[in-house]
């Protein structure tokens, strides 16, 4: 006989397709076997955002929207309510763990070509969420209301009036007032707390599931659709669930023991997760003397900064953001993945990363004309990636892509050779002290020397 649970269950799935979701997106979803360390950064971006939204939503109950109240109230949810501050860590180091997973994500699909054809809307949702996630971290950075939100607020939306004819009216607009002021923060608290969050949402749902219709590509970038069994199932395959959901715990666990380390014992951050200056209430009359903002917005500073115009400035910016959106276009090489690629877009994506981190470095930099030189050299090579990329892409020599997923050596695999390594740059040193021999480890010169002599080959290798 059915138990009373069954048949309550029944009742439910014979009006709700519950299974078959289950089924389509994760049990009888079938994901390339060969997914490796980069595959973890999709899992833990829906991680973070839903540890932004619990935290945001208990955040709110004790913060105060108003100018005049809010630098206290998050003083007040620090030292009078009763975890407040874990409550404020979480999100103040969750909001950079989100660029850091998203960049790392968006890296990813950088080198395997995933957002190459039938992927395209896949990064289009996605590069939408990447736009709604800066709108997201610009507004929540001006609600403590300290002198860096202030002021941050204050440069940023005043670039808005660099654009000729509407520019004034539209940051007045924007701003709500002549300064950024108490209309400001009502403004920004609504969008920060409620209006993007729901953008957010809906983009990770149709992100997924556009995702989910032309299926996941992976490190080989080979279409597993393309080979079935006889039931009709990828053979290189495996259902997402138990395979993939038991491997993102492993993600989780260590990116947790990371998000964990930060949040108890450094959630400053040195002053790049929680700016020295927002520990001073927003003064509107003192100017601080350095402005930057947060870590991550900071490579697209510097290129703002790189160009002596501001209007051109700020075309600079805004198109080093639409250069992506157009990346499944401008790549026009018939391979996905890098391990198939030629020699000429590994040195490009070896110097787009470095300029990528070199803007970030000098986005936080005063601007020295050395540093502003750099800058410049920096963001002609960034777009220099990306504009050039339909030609190189083309020209260059691609390596043969195998019909089906290759094998690669497993961590476990490499272990061996980690330890000849280790033999080579530590060595044994003995050393009579007291009439005893005391024996220490040491690194060895000579060792390390080889080691990275070798490095350098293999890296080379690689390249051409
Ligand atoms: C809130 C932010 C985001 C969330 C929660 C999210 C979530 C996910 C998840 C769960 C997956 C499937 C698992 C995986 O392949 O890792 C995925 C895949 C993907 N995402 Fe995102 N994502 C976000 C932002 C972005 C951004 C900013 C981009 C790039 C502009 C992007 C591009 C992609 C691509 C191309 C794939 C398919 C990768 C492949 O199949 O190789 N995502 N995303």
């Amino acid at each position: 006989m059915k138990s009373k649970i069954d048949s309550c269950g029944s009742w439910v799935l014979d009006r709700f397709p519950l299974t078959k979701l289950w089924n389509d997106h994760m049990a009888q979803y079938y994901a390339p076997k060969n997914f490796n360390f980069w595959y973890f950064f999709g899992s833990l971006a829906l991680l973070v955002l839903v540890n932004q939204l619990i935290t945001g939503i208990l955040l709110t109950m004790n913060y105060k929207p108003d100018a005049s109240l809010a630098f206290d109230s998050v003083e007040y949810i620090m030292r009078e309510v009763p975890w407040g501050w874990l409550v404020r860590y979480m999100h103040s180091t969750g909001a950079s763990a989100f660029f850091i997973v998203v960049y790392l994500h968006m890296f990813r699909g950088l080198i395997y070509g995933s957002y190459k054809q039938p992927r395209e809307l896949v990064w289009i949702f996605g590069m939408l969420l990447f736009l709604a996630l800066m709108a997201e971290a610009f507004m929540g950075y001006l609600l403590p209301w300290g002198q860096m939100s202030y002021w941050g607020a204050q440069v940023i939306i005043s670039l808005f009036s660099a654009i000729p004819v509407i520019g004034d009216d539209l940051s007045l607009w924007v701003r709500g007032d002549y300064v950024i002021s108490d209309a400001t923060l009502n403004r920004f608290f609504a969008f920060h707390v409620i209006a993007i969050p729901l953008i957010l949402l809906m983009l990770v749902f149709m992100h997924i599931i556009a995702l989910h219709e032309v299926g996941s590509n992976n490190p080989d970038g080979i279409e597993i659709k393309a080979s079935k069994d006889p039931w009709g199932h990828p053979v290189d395959g495996i259902p997402f669930h138990p395979y993939y959901t038991v491997k993102d715990i492993v993600g989780v666990a260590v990116f947790l023991f990371f998000f964990a380390t930060v949040m108890f014992y450094m959630p400053e951050m040195g002053g790049y997760f929680l700016e020295h200056a927002n520990f001073i209430p927003a003064d509107p009359l003192a100017t601080p003397e350095h402005i930057a903002p947060v870590w991550y917005f900071t490579p697209f500073y510097a290129i703002l900064r790189a160009i002596p115009d501001k209007f051109a400035g700020v075309i600079a910016m805004g198109g080093a953001i639409v250069v992506l959106f157009l990346l499944p276009w401008l790549d026009r090489s018939p391979v996905k993945s890098i391990r198939y690629r030629g020699g000429i877009y590994k040195k490009a994506i070896v110097l787009f990363v470095i300029s990528f981190l070199g803007l970030g470095y000098l986005g936080m930099q005063a601007p020295t004309a050395g540093a502003t030189m750099m800058a410049r050299i920096f963001t002609a090579i960034y777009f220099g990636f990306f504009l050039l990329m339909p030609i190189y892409t083309r020209w260059e020599k691609t390596k043969p892509v195998p019909k089906k997923l290759t094998e690669q050596p497993t961590l476990e695999d490499r272990i061996p050779a980690l330890k000849k390594i280790y033999g080579e740059v530590i060595k044994d040193v003995t050393e009579v002290k007291d009439g005893k021999t005391i024996t220490h480890k040491r690194p060895d010169t000579a060792g390390v020397a080889r080691v990275i002599r070798r490095t350098a080959t293999n890296i080379k290798k690689g390249l051409d």
